[in-house]
């Protein structure tokens, strides 16, 4: 008897066919988000489970699951980040957690930039203006932004993400600033467009366009607040790619209401897809469905790389993007 694997989302069924020979699957075609209860349900008696950054593997569900389900071996998300899972708890537990990185790098630093020409230039804004039938006239201060080209773009949070940004900037003779816990090693900086390192103040004050590229953990959430916001410039935009979390959304949206920033391009929401309707109140933010990575062939890469994962491990190996090593 094949073991059994839940693929906890609906998705691709010609790469999922890759998976046949070696297990007996569930799809949820329906595409419905599982409560904590379904979760448990459907993982009784399976080796594994697919899933997305949707899915809360908490250290209830797996103590629960463990309580009733000892074969479960891994979990496999398709996305680079993995705050939704606890990993000392899937450790303790015996559960493999694995992501999917580095092949979505550049596409995800593909929309950074969509996100920042729209706000800076703000796209959407004057989309609606000209949809909803108001463009009467060209005037010569119509809808006027703020430069990309020779601005200085901040990047915080400095990974390989941070860095795929960092390079897009030589084309706009843009200066480079980011802030990390660690300083990159020189020649990594070099390659990201002669970044230069600076203190976490001077990159939100000395910034005209500032992308949040970090990390998701609970040390950071809503680490950008009043304190940080105030530091930036007037004609400053945010853009975040990252997790919303990071930032306090009541500020952020108190500081475009006020004029306090002059923009915001935001992929990502700290509840989602529940987000915080004062948004839509803002002319001057760019919203879009933590869309980031959702190019048709970085999707495909990364529930390849989820499938890759679950494979290597039942054939007893170590799957090539293990997290709980
Ligand atoms: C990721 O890969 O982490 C994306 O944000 C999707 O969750």
């Amino acid at each position: 008897m094949r073991p059994k694997l839940l693929v906890a989302r609906a998705m691709f069924p010609d790469l999922l066919s890759r998976l046949t020979p070696y297990f007996d699957l569930e799809i949820n075609q329906e595409d419905r988000i599982f409560t904590e209860d379904e979760l448990i349900e459907r993982l009784h008696g399976k080796f594994g489970m697919i899933c997305t950054s949707s899915a809360k593997i908490s250290s209830s569900l797996l103590q629960r699951l463990k309580s009733i389900n000892d074969d479960l071996k891994i979990i496999s998300t398709i996305a680079v980040g993995y705050d939704n899972f606890d990993i000392a708890s899937c450790t303790e537990n015996r559960v493999m957690a694995t992501n999917s990185p580095d092949v979505l790098n550049e596409t995800t630093a593909d929309f950074a930039w969509a996100l920042m020409m729209a706000t800076a230039r703000r796209v959407t804004e004057a989309e609606a203006f000209l949809r909803d039938g108001e463009w009467k006239k060209w005037s010569v201060d119509f809808f006027l932004g703020a430069d990309i080209h020779g601005s200085t773009l901040g990047i915080l949070g400095m990974g390989r993400i941070g860095q795929a940004i960092a390079r897009r900037a030589a084309g706009f003779g843009m200066q480079v600033i980011y802030h990390n816990r660690q300083r990159l090693d020189p020649d990594i900086e070099l390659k990201a467009h002669c970044a230069e390192y600076v203190d976490r103040e001077t990159l939100f004050s000395a910034s005209d366009h500032l992308i949040l590229a970090l990390p998701f953990t609970p040390e950071v959430r809503h680490s950008i607040g009043v304190a940080e916001i105030s530091r930036m410039k007037r004609s400053a935009t945010l853009i975040n790619i990252a997790r919303g979390g990071i930032v306090d959304e009541d500020v952020l949206i108190d500081a475009l209401r006020t004029g306090q920033i002059a923009g915001a391009g935001l992929d990502v929401f700290e509840n989602e897809p529940n987000f915080n309707r004062a948004f839509l109140d803002l002319k001057n933010v760019v919203l879009t469905p933590h869309i980031a990575s959702a190019s048709e062939q970085t999707r495909r890469a990364m529930v390849s790389q989820a499938i890759n994962n679950v494979i290597a491990a039942v054939k007893g190996e170590i799957p090539p993007n293990l997290i709980n090593r």
